[in-house]
């Protein structure tokens, strides 16, 4: 069955030879060549960078993701496992984004223009050497997204904006550093914000937090998903359907997408080394949403109430879960 290997397509071969795992290999130059079909022998150096033998490494991971694609579930491929160095490199951009919602939580205040606010981020940021994500990617003009009241997210910092008594914000940092993404937003109440909306903002930070109890290795997005649903839609709220997060780390969004309307046991299996975004959109009213017809980028929701959203980044370990920004 050399044509099974040779085209990838291992799931039609039909030859009695037991295949070895066909994933990532060494080129001649000696640089890692992941998600390549070369042949993975048991002695050979891992897939991952560890420089271990795979079958003192990787080898059952593999079999297992295997099992579980044979049982019919999504699984990750090998570009979405990050390996140890690649960790410690996102974790540094992670250092960059966390100290910058820090500065921004600092600072935040009534009577600040959300133009302010991304001054902030772009000179906190840079100062520490790294590259706000946001700034001219797919032209989005700004660096940082400020989300305030019934805006969902993607709202574009500006002069004109003066947060309010009574606003509620979104504040979504995105840093690049040495080539390594991170990514988490926090919400921000401005002075005296009313119950309804200081529950709301409470109860999404919950979500996220009931999320992330559940990402551990061998369980399902699904999982994730199913408990931050569950817990805003028993406190009357609606959850946006089809805006949700991402994979992240060599790049701003990655595979999986991660969606907050599932059932447990469905979507990818969360397998160690994978990193991703919990990030639900919550609103106070209905799901229904739409995005700004001039700028192109900031979404509403379509009944005008109240949305909030919180954004943690982790990482799926041996044996649960570590947040890498928040
Ligand atoms: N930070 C957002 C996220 O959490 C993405 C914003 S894209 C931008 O995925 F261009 F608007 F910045
Ligand atoms: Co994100």
């Amino acid at each position: 069955c050399s044509s099974g290997t040779a085209n990838g397509d291992h799931d039609s071969c039909v030859c009695s030879v037991k295949h070895q795992r066909f994933e990532s290999g060494y080129n001649l130059l000696g640089k890692k060549i992941r998600n390549m079909h070369v042949k993975i022998g048991r002695n050979d150096p891992c897939w991952c960078g560890s420089m271990k033998k795979y079958k003192n490494c990787h080898q059952s991971f593999d079999e297992k993701i295997e099992e579980l694609r044979s049982q019919g579930h999504i699984v990750p491929d090998h570009s979405l496992i990050k390996t140890p160095e690649q960790i410690a490199g996102i974790k540094e951009s992670a250092k960059i984004n966390i100290a910058v919602l820090d500065e921004v939580a600092s600072k935040i205040k009534e009577g600040m223009t959300t133009e302010e606010i991304d001054k902030i981020v772009y000179d906190t940021t840079t100062k520490m050497g790294g590259i706000p994500a946001p700034l001219n990617y797919e032209g989005f003009p700004k660096s940082v997204c400020t989300s305030i009241n019934e805006e969902v997210c993607h709202g574009i910092p500006s002069p004109k904006v003066v947060l309010k008594d009574g606003d509620i914000i979104n504040v979504d940092v995105s840093t690049i550093y040495k080539g390594y993404y991170s990514d988490s937003s926090r919400m921000f109440c401005i002075g005296n914000v009313s119950d309804e909306k200081r529950k709301l903002v409470q109860v999404v930070k919950e979500c996220v937090e009931l999320g992330l109890e559940q990402v551990k290795p061998w369980g399902f997005l699904g999982d994730m998903s199913q408990a931050v649903y569950d817990h805003a839609v028993a406190n009357g709220y609606q959850v946006v359907r089809n805006i949700g997060g991402h994979g992240v780390g060599l790049e701003f969004h990655e595979d999986p997408w991660v969606g907050y309307i599932y059932k447990k046991g469905t979507q990818m299996v969360m397998a160690p080394g994978m990193m991703f975004t919990i990030e639900p959109m919550v609103n106070m009213g209905q799901a229904d949403i739409f995005v700004d017809e001039e700028n192109d980028w900031t979404v509403y929701t379509a009944d005008g109430q109240p949305s909030a959203q919180w954004e943690v980044m982790v990482l799926v370990t041996e044996d649960g879960y570590e947040i890498i920004s928040y």
